[in-house]
């Protein structure tokens, strides 16, 4: 019985692992966002480096990054835009956003 117990709790925090998605320099790439950015290195958009410095020590700063992922843009970096990118999901956006702002 506690075998069971146990191997029903390890099932579940899996479980809790997939759903999450984690977001890696893997996801970034399928969704293209490497055309215009890269970790370190200025391309058409800002380096992640330079986002994840910007918005270090604001509170709520990845809710606010994945919509702007989400929706696109203009005015934070300079007057080139961002296109829209509503391929990306709420969830892949979340976790986008958090890995930008883990980039140092
Ligand atoms: C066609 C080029 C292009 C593509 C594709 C693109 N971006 Fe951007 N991105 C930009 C530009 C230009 C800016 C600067 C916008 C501004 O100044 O407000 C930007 C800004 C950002 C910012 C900072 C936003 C802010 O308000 O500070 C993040 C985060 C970001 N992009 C993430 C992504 C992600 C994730 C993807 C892929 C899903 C992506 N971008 C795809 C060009 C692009």
């Amino acid at each position: 019985m506690t075998k069971y117990v146990a191997l029903l709790v390890a099932g579940c925090s899996m479980l809790t692992a997939f759903g999450n998605a984690v977001a890696s320099p893997e996801m970034v790439r399928s969704y293209n966002c490497t055309a215009c950015h890269a970790e370190d290195k200025k391309k058409y958009g800002p380096t992640y480096q330079q986002v994840a410095l910007k918005y270090a020590d604001e509170a709520g700063a990845a809710e606010k990054l994945a919509k702007k992922i989400q929706t696109g843009g203009a005015g934070v970096w300079g007057n080139t835009p961002m296109p829209a990118q509503p391929r990306v999901t709420d969830e892949d956006a979340l976790a986008i956003a958090r890995y930008i702002l883990s980039v140092k």
